[in-house]
C-alpha cells in the first residue's frame, strides 16, 4: 500500500454528533479533540510525513462567541497535552493561518509548542488554525510585495515562496468527514491536485480503520495531474 505523504482533514461534524445525541456543541468538539489525538497516532503509526489538520476556519469566528473560546480552549489543551506524546513519538508541531487574529495566550501556546519539537524528525502535524485558503494566499502576496517592490509580475513560484509552509509537499489526499462535498476555504493553492475523500462518519466517530480505509482507496486513484496515463 502506497502512503500518502500529506494529507489533510477537514475534521468537520462535531456539532451534529453533540446534536444527535442530544449534547450540547462543545460536547462535540471536546470529543472531536479526542479523535484528533488519536488520528495523529494512527497517522504517525501509518507512516504519514505531514498530516495538516483544518481545527477552525476564518470563516469560523461567525459562530456564537461561546463556541468560539471554547474551541480556542480546546486548542490551548490539545498543545500543552500533546507535548509528552510529540516528545516520545518525535512529532513536529507547524502552524498554518493567520497567526495574528489569533488571542495572544493562543499564540504563545502554538509557538511554544513549535520551538520544542523544531528539531524532532518524526511526522510533522500542521495545525490550521483561523486558516483560510484565501487568507493564506493574500498574505503571501502581500509579503511578497513588500520585499519586492520592483517586480511588477508576480510568479507561480514566487506564491508558493510565501505560503505559510512552502517546504511542506502539496497535500496528496484531503479527507472530509461528515458527508459535506467542499472544500470550504481549506488549502486552496496547496491542494490544486488532491485526491478528494469524504466520508460520511461524523469527526467525533472516526478512528484508526476510517483512516486506513482513505488510504485503501487513496490506493485506487490514477492521479493523472492533467497528463495523460501511460499505456
Ligand atoms: C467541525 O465541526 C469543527 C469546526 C468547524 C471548528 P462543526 O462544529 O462544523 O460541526 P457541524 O458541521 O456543525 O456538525
Ligand atoms: C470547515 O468546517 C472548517 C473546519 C473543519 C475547521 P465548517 O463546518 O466550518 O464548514 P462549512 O460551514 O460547513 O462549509
Ligand atoms: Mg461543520
Amino acid at each position: 500500500m502506497v502512503v500518502p505523504v500529506h494529507i489533510g482533514i477537514i475534521m468537520d461534524g462535531n456539532g451534529r454528533w453533540a446534536e444527535s445525541r442530544g449534547l450540547i456543541r462543545t460536547q462535540g468538539h471536546l470529543e472531536g479533540l479526542k479523535t484528533a489525538k488519536r488520528i495523529v497516532k494512527a497517522a504517525s503509526d501509518f507512516g504519514i510525513k505531514y498530516l495538516t489538520l483544518y481545527a477552525f476556519s476564518t470563516e469560523n469566528w461567525k459562530r456564537a462567541s461561546d463556541e468560539v473560546s471554547y474551541i480556542m480552549g480546546l486548542v490551548k489543551q490539545y498543545l500543552r497535552a500533546e507535548l509528552e506524546f510529540s516528545r516520545k513519538n518525535h512529532i513536529r508541531t507547524r502552524f498554518t493561518g493567520d497567526m495574528e487574529g489569533l488571542p495572544k495566550e493562543i499564540r504563545k501556546e502554538i509557538k511554544d509548542s513549535i520551538e520544542a519539537t523544531k528539531d524532532f524528525n518524526g511526522m510533522q502535524v500542521v495545525l490550521a488554525i483561523n486558516y483560510g485558503g484565501r487568507n493564506e494566499i493574500i498574505r503571501s502576496v502581500n509579503k511578497f510585495a513588500r520585499e519586492n517592490q520592483q517586480i511588477i509580475n508576480i510568479t507561480e513560484d514566487d506564491i508558493k515562496a510565501y505560503l505559510d509552509n512552502p517546504d511542506i509537499p502539496d497535500p496528496d489526499l484531503i479527507i472530509r468527514s461528515a458527508g459535506e462535498y467542499r472544500t470550504s476555504n481549506f488549502l486552496l493553492w496547496e491542494g490544486a491536485y488532491s485526491e478528494l475523500y469524504v466520508s460520511q462518519k461524523y469527526w467525533p466517530d472516526w478512528d484508526k480503520e476510517d483512516l486506513q480505509a482513505a488510504i485503501e482507496e487513496y490506493n485506487k486513484r490514477e492521479r493523472r495531474f492533467g497528463g495523460i496515463t501511460a499505456a
